[in-house]
């Protein structure tokens, strides 16, 4: 397993180039099961998940082709071979699941593994199937898979989301596109990766209105067509290099960032002090005193805190001036990262799903685990202001939703490299 070390204390300058969304391309992928004829989607991260899902779709029979080292990536699901996706390739990455609703409208079946918990929480899958059974799918679980059938089709309907679930709203999303008749999602999900879904499954010939609004109307078609479409920012390696320059010094332009991805974030950041710029080619950040100040954040849906960048804040806060109180709302155990924060040199209590972060004025490098996605990155960027030497171990977690961190690190000055695993 691969180690990166980080070697704090050099201010940061120059442009970071952010990739497509990782949490768009997911669901924009297993969207080619919805037609026969080929869906291209171009700006695609490079990252360990798409190959995941490039897997997973191959084993359903999808014909996947990545060109320009992975940033086009050309599907076509003329002939499928299967409906089942297996246990093996979904409890690596839950967004698997997302087949689910595609299949059911395309086969009227589906045979799809639950994922099982993760680092962060147990992640159950009942939204996701109360709202299928809302559209007329029968849905069973027998020896950890959800069998699932559709007799005679899915047919629109009113399905309101107890929770307004991503991973929920884009199944019964992709699924209404050809279910017969109308379906309005209530409570929806807001996020712009659903906007970006959307707008992908409008091109196909699907009839939507609503998307990034709390209601969504679907009119059913029969059926949907090929289509090529740009993957959208990723407002969370956009947030994630944001706070590189506020925890190391320094001044960063975050290339293809707008400020629309990134509202609730960027609020909390200027109430912390920090400046942020919109340019014609991204947004610049930096730090107007040699600290930012403690602010208090809770993470909610979107337009509200974005979970995922809840450790990268968390690990800026362990710099700030002050006390701030940091409520993870939507995952049960998303505070991994404390601990190892902490052997750093930072102050924080956890009770629950509070934590609350005394800033310190420097913390020290130490060797440092990953444990999922998000966790991973915020211990780099703490790396990037401690005095002396970070190792992050097990940085394959990071791999799944970043492209080449040290590159894009080290190429705006942060001394950071990557030590090939044993
Ligand atoms: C998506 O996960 C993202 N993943 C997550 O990003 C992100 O943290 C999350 O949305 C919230 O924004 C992808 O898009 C691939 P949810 P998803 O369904 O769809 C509970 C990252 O780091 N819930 O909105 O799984 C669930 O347990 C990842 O990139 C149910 O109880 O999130 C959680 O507590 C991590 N029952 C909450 O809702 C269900 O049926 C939010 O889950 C579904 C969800």
């Amino acid at each position: 397993m691969d180690s990166i070390i980080v070697r704090g204390g050099r201010p940061l300058s120059g442009q970071i180039a952010i990739a497509g969304a990782k949490n768009a391309a997911l669901t924009l992928m297993p969207a080619t099961l919805l037609c026969e004829e080929p869906l291209t989607l171009t700006n695609a991260p490079r990252l360990s998940d798409i190959r995941t899902m490039t897997q997973l779709l191959q084993s359903l029979g999808v014909e996947v082709t990545a060109m320009q080292g992975g940033k086009v990536v050309a599907m076509s699901s003329h002939g499928l071979t299967s409906t089942r996706a297996d246990y093996d390739i979904v409890r690596k990455m839950r967004a698997s699941n997302l087949v689910l609703g595609p299949l059911l409208a395309r086969e009227h079946q589906a045979i799809v593994s639950l994922p099982g918990g993760c680092a962060i929480g147990a992640r159950p899958m009942d939204i996701h199937i109360s709202a299928l059974e809302a559209l007329g799918a029968e849905i069973e679980l027998k020896d950890g898979y959800l069998h699932a059938v559709a007799r005679g089709g899915l047919k629109g309907a009113v399905v309101p989301l107890r929770f307004a679930s991503v991973g929920a709203t884009e199944n019964v999303l992709m699924a209404a596109t050809l279910a017969k008749g109308t379906t309005v999602i209530e409570n929806a999900a807001r996020e712009p990766e659903i906007v970006d879904l959307a707008s992908c499954l409008r091109k196909m010939g699907a009839q939507i209105e609503g998307d990034g609004t709390s209601r969504i109307e679907i009119q059913g078609v029969d059926r949907l067509h090929g289509a090529t479409h740009a993957v959208v920012t990723d407002r969370i390696e956009l947030g994630t290099y944001m706070l590189a320059p506020v925890i190391a010094g320094g001044e960063v332009e975050c290339l293809g960032g707008r400020l629309s991805l990134v509202e609730s974030f960027v609020a909390k950041l200027q109430e912390a002090g920090i400046e942020v710029t919109e340019t014609d080619l991204g947004l610049k950040v930096r730090c107007l005193g040699d600290r930012p100040k403690a602010v208090d954040v809770t993470t909610e849906p979107f337009p509200g805190f974005p979970t995922d960048l809840q450790a990268q804040m968390m690990a800026m806060l362990c710099f700030a001036q002050g006390t701030s109180v940091l409520e993870e709302r939507i995952f049960e155990n998303r505070f991994m990262h404390a601990p190892e924060l902490m052997r750093m040199g930072a102050r924080i209590d956890v009770h629950g799903g509070t934590a609350t972060v005394h800033g310190v004025d420097k913390m020290k490098g130490a060797q440092v685990m990953a444990t999922d996605l998000r966790a991973s990155v915020s211990l780099i960027l703490a790396g990037l202001a401690a005095e002396g030497e970070t190792q992050v171990n097990r940085v394959y977690h990071l791999d799944r939703g970043y492209e080449h961190v040290e590159e894009k690190l080290g190429a705006v000055g942060a001394q950071i490299e990557r030590i090939q695993g044993q």
